[in-house]
């Protein structure tokens, strides 16, 4: 946990943004997975990290604003409990351990909200991601799941993506924490990108360095050779000499801040000429577009930069043709990225998207493209100091997107079909790294990880 003045802080914060009513923020349960004792691994809500720091499920916490007080809900343990989970501190302790003063037990949640609910106050909640809370939000506010997204408080919602949004220099200490792991995952990954292995034994052992530095994976890990599939789970492939392994994975510290990284590996050590040319591509529209990070600059502007130099790139090997600046406005670059350049990163590895990803990425200046690939950009709105966010384009040949545009003949004044039937079994590569936006520019954040063609080939020789 950070000290306690960082959660008084917050809370005091989000108090005077929000002015009036009583915040109620919900923390996580256990879920089973196959039956009521055995459990997923247990990740606290974010929101409840953020302003109340404590990482233990069954917890709630109310901030009355009218009445100037906090209380922390929560059910001290029973011997039963004890025995099977060992002494655990009183939920008094937890609570005076970030600040709050109050303490009552889980039943208490429903009288609060009972009696603030029955004087017509207005009770501000977040949208819910887990059925545990949206059956917990009806029960105690009689709400129905279906409606909850609509009657969220949007000054609740805008005003933690306000605070959020905005690393402090302890936030951004622990993010680097992180980054040494993620270094680890990543070197050790390419290192064992070799004809023979198994996607899965990648797999497991980058999610072993995560969980053995304290922390666990910030997402499932894509490993894999298929990295046309941009959300890839499926770790079963044997890797082959002349494969691309395309590995996007992250670590999260134990106080559950966030890294992502991708990197894309010839399998056997060498990039083809035919994958050398895209991965330079790609490694320019990367560089680029973090070039190009500063206060005041909207990442959309700089998600379309990286479009271009991708589409350029791609029209001088001869797979794109026409006006560069038309092809990326109408979209037809997305035939290769259909994805944005990236997104938040903190304490989600896609920070606050639980809030909504159009309060998070955009706003009154920046709106949401509607064009196929560029709509898909989660964050576009300007950088202000304090930002952390990715930078991952990618070029991908996804057979049937492909087969769809050309029989669709679609912007067949910008693609040529032709040359692209030598690339259908090309796979995907990505390229992504994570940046902190300063108040004159941009740092990328941790320990290097091998990213250009000889420092890749050279890693994989070690
Ligand atoms: N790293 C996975 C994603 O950004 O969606
Ligand atoms: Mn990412």
């Amino acid at each position: 946990m950070f000290r306690k003045e960082v959660y008084v802080e917050r809370r005091n914060r989000l108090k005077n943004m929000v002015k009036e009513g009583i915040i109620l923020i919900c923390g996580n349960v256990d879920v089973p997975m196959n039956y009521p004792s055995n459990t997923y691994k247990w990740r606290q809500d974010s929101n409840f990290l953020y302003f109340f720091g404590l990482d233990y499920p069954k917890m709630a916490g109310i901030i009355d604003i009218d009445n100037d007080q906090e209380f922390i809900f929560g059910d001290d343990v029973s011997i039963d409990d004890i025995i099977w989970m060992g002494p655990q501190p009183t939920t008094a302790e937890l609570a005076a351990e970030v600040g709050v003063k109050n303490s009552l037990p889980w039943s208490g949640l429903r009288e609060k909200t009972a009696d603030a609910f029955n004087l017509g106050r207005k009770i501000h909640f977040l949208p819910q991601y887990r059925a545990e809370n949206k059956l917990l939000l009806e029960n105690l506010l009689e709400v129905k799941p279906a409606h909850q997204k609509k009657q969220a408080s949007e000054e609740l919602i805008k005003a933690i993506v306000a605070l959020r949004s905005i690393k402090d220099q302890y936030e951004i200490a622990e993010i680097e924490k992180a980054m040494e792991t993620a270094w680890l995952m990543h070197t050790t990954a390419m290192k064992m990108a070799k004809p023979g292995v198994y996607e899965r034994e990648v797999a497991g052992v980058i999610e072993g360095i995560a969980l053995s530095a304290g922390g666990m994976l910030s997402f499932p890990a894509i490993v894999t050779k298929r990295g046309e599939t941009l959300h890839n789970h499926f770790h079963g492939n044997k890797l082959e000499k002349g494969d691309l392994l395309l590995v996007d994975a992250g670590a999260e510290t134990s106080l559950h801040y966030a890294t992502d990284h991708t990197r894309t590996s010839p399998v056997g050590g060498r990039f083809s000429p035919m994958q050398k040319d895209i991965y330079e591509i790609v490694l320019q529209a990367q560089v680029k577009a973090i070039e190009a990070i500063k206060p005041g600059v909207t990442n959309k502007s700089v998600h379309m930069l990286a479009a271009k130099t991708l589409a350029e790139g791609l029209k001088n090997l001869g797979l794109m043709k026409g006006d560069t600046d038309a092809a990326v406005q109408q979209g037809a670059h997305a035939l290769f990225m259909p994805h944005g350049l990236g997104h938040m990163m903190g304490l989600d590895v896609h920070d606050m998207e639980d809030l909504g990803e159009d309060y998070v990425g955009y706003d009154d200046e920046v709106k949401r493209s509607d064009i196929f690939g560029t709509a898909f950009l989660r964050l576009g709105r300007k950088y202000q100091p304090g930002f952390v966010l990715t930078v991952e384009p990618g070029c991908y040949f996804i057979p049937a997107l492909i087969e769809q545009w050309k029989s669709e003949k679609k912007f067949t004044e910008f693609i040529n079909y032709d040359k692209l039937d030598a690339y259908m079994n090309f796979g995907g590569i990505r390229i992504e790294d994570d940046i902190l936006v300063t108040e004159n520019g941009h740092r990328v954040m941790g320990k290097p990880i091998p990213k250009t063609v000889e420092e890749v080939e050279s890693l994989m020789d070690s």
